[in-house]
């Protein structure tokens, strides 16, 4: 029987991780459970960072965005001798299961930490939505909410100045919060690792615009190309100026919508559930809008093309 319990945040951080953080808590007492933080990810559990949480330690968080218990990328925890002390800290606090929240790093990292005796749930949680299994990770609603505020202003002082504004957003290797702020703000182009980068293709899209529209809203994927030097070629081979704006880290903060704090609460609630029940080496997942819990193994060697489907919808509505 599972007594104690802790909880990380690893990775990158993603609007709504308090919200999942809180609710592990308090699911976690509301089924006498002992509760403990552990602050920055990994490391901190190496370096033997862990804390106990009451319910009151979660209050006034759900609303915040960030993780209050801090997060980090740890790429040492691959080796076993860094996880055996990680192990060692948890043992000195009696704990016996965790719940990881983060992306594919963190699912990777959970896993091995169940293949050697601490019973891991993991909890999507990245603005990317590139984990597999689920078809959304907690604070992706909130990042894409801030890229299309942010591209409706741009749009204005596009369409003033008859310019075209080459937007770069995040998401790695995935195209999810482009293909989806594409269409949510009704773009002229979206470029990403999965459409592939065809530049004589994308002269000629924006020359096509140029005839109808004042503006052109172009959105690409972080990694595709260097956005300035893309924006001088279109200055120079099109009749819109460019301008090139990088959103950067703003997509990762801010208040999480109600969308990804519903989203956070339940898997937390359902993380808990999981361990209560004895399972361990599994990740939540939301399918068609209810939640279940499948093997690390599987999230991690499944694809996810959320692109290909969705560019057919966006080309039809040019
Ligand atoms: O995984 C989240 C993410 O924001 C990616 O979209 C981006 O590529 C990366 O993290 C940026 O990482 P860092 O915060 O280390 O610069």
């Amino acid at each position: 029987m599972i007594k104690k319990i802790g909880v990380l945040t690893s990775g990158g951080d993603a609007p709504g991780m308090n919200a999942a953080i809180r609710a592990v808590v308090r699911a976690g007492i509301s089924n006498d459970l002992e509760v403990y933080g552990i602050h920055d990810g990994y490391r901190g559990l190496y370096e033997g960072k862990i804390e106990r949480l009451y319910r009151k330690s979660v209050s006034e968080t759900i609303n915040r965005g960030g993780t209050f218990l801090g997060t980090e990328r740890l790429p040492e925890f691959k080796y076993r001798e860094v996880r055996e002390v990680g192990i060692e800290n948890l043992h000195k606090h009696g704990i016996d299961a965790l719940v990881c929240i983060g992306g594919d790093g963190t699912y990777r990292g959970a896993l091995a930490l169940t293949e050697m005796g601490i019973s891991c749930i993991g909890i999507p949680g990245t603005i990317d939505n590139d984990v597999a299994g689920t078809d959304y990770t907690i604070g992706f609603d909130t990042a894409l909410n801030t890229i299309v505020d942010a591209v409706d202003k741009l749009r204005d002082t596009s369409s003033s100045h008859r310019r075209c504004s080459l937007i770069e957003v995040m998401g790695r290797n995935c195209g999810a919060l482009a293909i989806n702020a594409g269409i949510a703000v009704g773009a002229e182009l979206v470029i990403t690792s999965e459409t592939g980068y065809n530049e004589e293709e994308i002269i000629e899209s924006i020359c096509e615009a140029a005839k109808a529209k004042r503006h052109c809203i172009v959105i690409i994927a972080e990694k595709v190309t260097n956005v300035s030097e893309l924006a001088k070629t279109i200055t120079s081979r099109t009749p819109f100026q460019a301008r090139a704006s990088i959103l950067g880290h703003i997509q990762r903060g801010g208040c999480p919508t109600p969308r990804d704090r519903v989203l956070a609460s339940c898997m937390g609630v359902k993380a808990v559930e999981e361990l209560l029940k004895g399972n361990g080496g599994v990740c939540i997942c939301e399918v068609n809008n209810s939640l279940k819990a499948i093997k690390f193994e599987e999230a991690l060697t499944m694809k996810k093309d959320q692109v290909t489907e969705k560019m057919k919808s966006f080309k039809e509505l040019w």
